[in-house]
């Protein structure tokens, strides 16, 4: 496998930038359609900034959250012995803040834990990280706090919505106390839906959309990595702009035309499947949902006013992006749209 280096995103770095560069003010919200690249580019513009940021990376992709706790869990990184038990030490918060290493969870020692962990209060969680932010500050540095895939803590109840905590919290940090900066990742239509119209981030929060690649920086990629012109129309014609298809390509030495339409292929199928398996359960939804994707057969946009059953099922399928900003709907990629035509035509 040929190692694909991280490609352009000149304009989103240079965003990113730029906020990282102004006083903390408003949440940001990186959104996107699925696989567009937006952990990657999180991961790149950190990894190049100055000693001078602390950065606090939260993946919580693979995290499993059901409860309070499993939240805290998945915010806090313990230093542990040899033996897998927690290690003991009397660090204070100022030892903690020296030990941080670039982009870990948040850094906390037992006698800390147990009383963030204490009645269930997501407020002792955002206390604690609340001071141990303003030390970080206190050493003459900028706590930066990233969290992707917010969306897999929308439906955690801690006496109430743990996600309102936690945009309170966030408010807190970011247009109140100026402390720390904040990014939210997630590729959750439905979720950015909800914060979009959410009003108490009115006015609080900015959005910076990660798309898939435009076809000037599709071609520069290709170049790169030795594509012909016939394969260059191939790769844009099947994977548009997105970066985890182009990349498939890349990594394919022999017959990517091949590779391209095995890849339409099984989609079709796998968007078969779920249509054809709702008409067999719910012949109206079917109709509706058939309705709107023949709207994509002369369109790669289509305009909405709220998000509908239809809307909902086919987002939820990752078939559809929503984007609430624009009021837009589009395939979730350029195979998915193919896919989708496909379908229609066939059906
Ligand atoms: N700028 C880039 N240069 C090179 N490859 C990239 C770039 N961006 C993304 N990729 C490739 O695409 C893959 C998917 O990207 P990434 O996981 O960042 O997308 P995402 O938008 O975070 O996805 P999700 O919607 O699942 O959160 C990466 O593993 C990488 O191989
Ligand atoms: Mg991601």
């Amino acid at each position: 496998m040929r190692n694909v280096e991280f490609h352009n995103r000149e304009k989103e770095t240079k965003d990113i930038r730029a906020i990282l560069d102004r006083r903390p003010t408003l949440i940001t919200f990186i959104y996107g359609p699925i696989n567009s690249g937006k952990t990657e580019l999180i991961n790149h513009v950190t990894s190049e900034l100055s000693d001078e940021y602390v950065v606090f990376y939260i993946n919580l992709r693979t995290k499993f959250l059901a409860s309070y706790d499993d939240f805290i869990e998945s915010l806090f990184e313990m230093e542990m012995e040899s033996n897998g038990v927690i290690k003991k030490g009397k660090e204070t918060l100022a030892e903690l803040v020296s030990s941080i290493t670039k982009v870990a969870g948040i850094p906390i020692n037992k006698e800390f834990l147990d009383y963030v962990f204490k009645d269930n209060k997501p407020k002792n969680a955002f206390s604690y990280i609340l001071k141990l932010f303003e030390e970080v500050r206190a050493t003459g540095k900028q706590p930066v706090l990233i969290i992707d895939e917010l969306q897999k803590i929308g439906d955690v109840n801690v006496n109430g919505s743990l996600i309102y905590e936690l945009f309170n919290f966030f408010i807190d940090l970011t247009k109140e106390a100026h402390l720390a900066h904040v990014f939210v990742a997630t590729s959750d239509s439905l979720f950015m839906e909800r914060v979009y119209s959410e009003a108490m981030l009115e006015g609080r929060c900015r959005y910076l959309r990660v798309d898939d690649f435009d076809e000037a920086t599709t071609t520069a990629f290709l170049e790169v990595h030795g594509f012909t012109d016939d394969e260059k129309s191939v790769a844009w014609e099947y994977c548009g702009g997105k970066p985890i298809c182009l990349v498939e390509l890349v990594n394919t030495e022999e017959d990517r035309r091949g590779k391209a339409e095995e890849m339409l292929k099984i989609r079709k199928g796998q968007i078969e499947e779920i249509v054809y398996s709702l008409e067999a359960r719910d012949t109206e939804m079917f109709d509706v949902v058939m309705g709107l994707l023949s709207e994509f057969i002369g369109k790669e946009k289509v305009g909405y006013k709220y998000i509908s059953d239809g809307i909902k099922f086919l987002v939820g399928k990752n078939i559809i992006f929503a984007d609430s900003m624009n009021k837009e709907l589009r395939a979730q990629s350029k195979l998915n749209l193919l896919a989708v035509r496909e379908v229609i035509a066939n059906a």
